[in-house]
């Protein structure tokens, strides 16, 4: 794997890797602060009786008043402004009638382009009271992603990530989807590397200053195996086993990391907003 100064770089997928400078690192942070916004947001809108077709309103409304524009609205002909994934469902979810109720979680995915840059996060919300099993699931996978993201610093490697996720999650007797990942971003939605929710210290590719990418971790509370509804998006664990996800995007700084979607509300920890 080979890595360019982004500046140097047309808009396409090279196969190589992006290193931001600080401009990027503005681009960043203004997109990101606006998807955390929305997230925010979303807290007072996703409540008992509200179908999901209301928070993909509300997300393309809140995007259009921004400045911003919803990145995956009509991306590779999917047709709407979030992802809206409710118990069993493990990503893409697609919004609609089904109306959210007590004892749901729901994983809200929202990607906004601002200025040419692209933030990419999701939290989990909850309709309480939740079961117990739920609630751990959801402390679980957002403790995976930040022990992923702590992993994060010039010389580490993505199998550092994977690894810090990987050995928090299984000993729980939970598991880890592997059927999806996190992505580099920048001015692209999905780029170079792929970041693999496990994996071994000290393999895969090394992480240097300048890099922009995802952590995403999909847990399940049984089986990592998904399959994918014949909707040709809503990805599903096979054993119908619940499943829970949380996102941020981060930027590589000279010592360390930059999460680019971190609420200003502290919002995105759902268990402490109900
Ligand atoms: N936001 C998702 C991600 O984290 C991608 C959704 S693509 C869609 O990468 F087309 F399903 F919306
Ligand atoms: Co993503
Ligand atoms: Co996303």
């Amino acid at each position: 794997m080979s890595y360019i100064e982004a500046t140097d770089t047309s808009l396409r997928k090279t196969g190589q890797i992006k290193l931001h400078g600080a401009s990027g690192f503005a681009g960043m942070r203004k997109a990101g602060a606006l998807v955390a916004k929305c997230l925010d947001e979303l807290t007072d809108v996703v409540t008992a009786g509200v179908p999901t077709s209301r928070i993909d309103e509300f997300v393309r409304d809140f995007a259009f008043s921004h400045g911003a524009y919803p990145a995956t609205l009509m991306y590779r002909g999917y047709r709407y402004s979030t992802c809206t994934s409710i118990n069993h469902v493990v990503c893409h979810g697609m919004p609609g009638d089904r109306a959210l109720k007590e004892g749901d979680i729901v994983n809200i995915d929202v990607t906004f382009i601002v200025d040419g840059w692209y933030g990419d996060s999701s939290r989990m919300y909850v309709i309480a009271p939740i079961a117990r099993k739920a609630e751990r699931l959801i402390e679980v996978t957002y403790e995976a992603m930040m022990r992923g993201i702590a992993a994060v610093k010039p010389g580490a490697t993505t199998g550092d990530i994977g690894h810090a996720i990987q050995s928090f999650v299984e000993p729980q007797g939970m598991s880890v989807v592997r059927d999806f990942c996190g992505h580099g971003l920048g001015r692209m939605f999905h780029d170079e590397p792929n970041i693999i929710h496990i994996g071994r210290p000290g393999e895969g590719v090394m992480l240097k200053p300048g890099m922009f990418f995802t952590i995403e971790p999909m847990i399940n509370l049984g089986k990592p195996h998904v399959k994918i509804l014949s909707d040709g998006w809503t990805a599903v664990t096979r054993d119908r086993s619940l499943s829970a996800q949380f996102e941020h995007s981060v930027g590589v700084t000279a010592t360390g990391v930059e999460i680019f979607t971190l609420s200003e509300r502290n919002g995105e920890k759902p268990l402490a907003t109900t």
